[in-house]
């Protein structure tokens, strides 16, 4: 039976540990367990967040095992190496999918019935191995994606035209890491093309623009990584928002990172596009228009994907 309250946390590093400090001050759960294969590290770090709880909601937060993973409605996997400064995200594949082999079979032997959401780095080949190696059906095991990327990119157009970043409908979808891609073609500001809306508030050089701001948004981790070694709050946020769209039911759509089935062609791939995600994890994949070179970046992005996917061995 699944605690619709409950969450467990797998890996208590940066992101593991910012995500738990996220989910804790959201009040989405009542019950959170946190697994570190450093199990002094998911103790420090548990004590801590708890520390903070007379100041928040009520969660009984504690370190644990895998024992008490069982009736967790989403299991968060963040467990895993972290870039260095002159690696990329695929650099990390060997290693990580080496400690998913320990990982998943400990989650797929006690026929957990939550939900996967796979965090570690590189995700969507990390989500596709997961998959695998869980034999989980497709709907439970979702990667986070470009959805911290999509973020990334609202937050920048929202400062270029000084407008709420909310207001802001713009997608990055694709492989979360170099190969990912802007779907400027239908981006836009509460209905307004994009390209209107930034003639309305003064900016005139939309290639360039988009250029610069996808650049950014693509090197971002790159960047934060060359000045604090790791990028941990904002993708705590994104973890708090998809948690919270599968525990409320919110419908809403988020670019996860899940299995395609012929969408723009792809097939057998784990990549994001928009989904709508909810209690049953992603209930739908949507096909935003895409134009045709950013349907011919998407197909690059699936293919590099899948030929690494061929690679591993689950
Ligand atoms: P970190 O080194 O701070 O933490 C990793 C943690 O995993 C450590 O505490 C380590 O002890 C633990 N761990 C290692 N093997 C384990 C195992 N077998 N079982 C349980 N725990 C284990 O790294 P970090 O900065 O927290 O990054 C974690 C992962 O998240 C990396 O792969 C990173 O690239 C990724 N990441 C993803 C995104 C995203 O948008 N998807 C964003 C930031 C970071
Ligand atoms: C990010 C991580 C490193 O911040 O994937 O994008």
């Amino acid at each position: 039976m699944v605690n619709i309250r409950k969450a467990a946390m797998i890996g208590c590093g940066f992101v593991g540990s910012s995500s738990a400090f996220a989910l804790m001050q959201s009040g989405i759960f009542s019950e959170m367990v946190m697994i570190d294969v450093n199990r002094e590290k998911a103790e420090g770090e548990a004590m801590d967040i708890a520390h903070g709880l007379p100041f928040a909601r009520p969660i009984r937060l504690y370190a644990g095992t895998y024992d008490d993973i069982v009736d967790a409605a989403i299991i968060i996997i963040t467990a895993g190496a972290n870039q260095k400064p002159d690696e990329t995200r695929l650099d990390l594949i060997h290693k990580n999918v080496e400690i998913y082999k320990t990982i998943i079979p400990e989650i797929a032997k006690r026929n957990c019935e939550g939900m996967l959401l796979i965090v570690s780095n590189p995700v969507d080949i990390l989500t596709y191995t997961a998959l695998k190696l869980s034999g989980f059906p497709e709907d439970r095991v979702l990667g986070s994606g470009t959805v911290l990327d999509t973020a990334r990119l609202k937050y920048l157009i929202g400062e270029h035209l000084k407008v709420d970043n909310r207001s802001v409908h713009a997608f990055i979808i694709g492989e979360h890491g170099d190969s990912e891609l802007a779907a400027w073609s239908n981006a836009n500001v509460s209905g307004v093309r994009l390209d209107a809306f930034c003639e309305m508030r003064g900016h005139y050089f939309h290639e360039e623009s988009e250029d610069k701001i996808y650049e950014e948004v693509k090197n971002s981790a790159y960047e934060i990584i060359q000045r604090k070694q790791a990028t941990y709050y904002g993708i705590a946020m994104a973890v708090k928002r998809i948690c919270e769209c599968i525990i409320r039911n919110e419908q809403s759509i988020l670019p996860v990172s899940s299995m395609m089935h012929g969408i723009y062609g792809m097939e057998d791939v784990v990549i994001s596009m928009p989904a709508i995600v909810g209690k049953d994890g992603v209930e739908a994949v949507v096909p935003i228009e895409l134009d045709e070179e950013e349907q011919e970046q998407l197909k690059k992005s699936a293919t590099l994907l899948k030929e690494l996917n061929t690679m591993i061995k689950t």
